[in-house]
């Protein structure tokens, strides 16, 4: 089985995961900024895993220009937020990031990391007043996914798990094998 991870990351969880990826699998990761169709085309498994910012998954638009090109590949996606798992988190990321013809693609979501302090300028400044907006709002209104940003607040948190993970690796497995028969 030849694989390859493409991966964006700002703030390392996602690069995290493709790392553990990689580890089991023996994937080569590279940045999705610098992944090149000709090379991509060359693998059999492509991965893409990305950071989540205002629910648009980092990296994406890689898929969406090359799809065509891809044609035939086993394809997955993985995301990270900050919010916990929750299947109408999942919907709504499917929804924005993987239409058309991405739209079969299997899509996991995985908790990640969070350091306010370490955003850059613009990403601290949206996210501190994310954390007004929802400070403002009445506490029985609040989710379950949007607690944690009012928990973290300026905390450094990481909750990354390895074993989030096993479901994506079971798939590519039975994959790999049903395409062995
Ligand atoms: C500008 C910005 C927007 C974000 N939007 C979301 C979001 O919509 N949902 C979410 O769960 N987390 C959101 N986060 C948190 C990130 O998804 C989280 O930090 C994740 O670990 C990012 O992936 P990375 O560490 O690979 O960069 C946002 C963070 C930033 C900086």
């Amino acid at each position: 089985m030849k694989g390859i991870i493409l991966c964006r990351s700002k703030y390392g969880a996602s690069r995290k995961y493709a790392d553990w990826l990689s580890e089991e699998t023996g994937f080569k990761v590279i940045d999705t900024k610098n992944a090149d169709i000709k090379e991509v085309s060359g693998y059999d498994t492509i991965i893409l895993g990305g950071g989540v910012y205002a629910s648009a998954v980092a990296g994406i638009a890689f898929l969406k220009k090359n799809i065509d090109a891809l044609r035939g590949k086993k394809i997955y996606v993985y995301c990270c937020g900050a919010a916990p798992y929750d299947d109408e988190i999942l919907d709504i990321i499917k929804k924005k990031n993987l239409k058309d013809k991405l739209s079969g693609i299997p899509c996991f979501y995985y908790q990640g990391m969070w350091d306010l302090e370490g955003m850059n300028f613009a990403d601290k400044a949206m996210c501190k007043m994310y954390i007004k907006m929802l400070d403002k709002k009445d506490p029985s209104t609040i989710s379950a996914w949007e607690r944690p940003f009012l928990e973290a607040k300026d905390k450094k948190c990481d909750w990354t798990k390895k074993e989030y993970l096993t479901p994506l690796l079971e798939l590519i497995r039975k994959d790999a094998e049903n395409s062995d028969q």
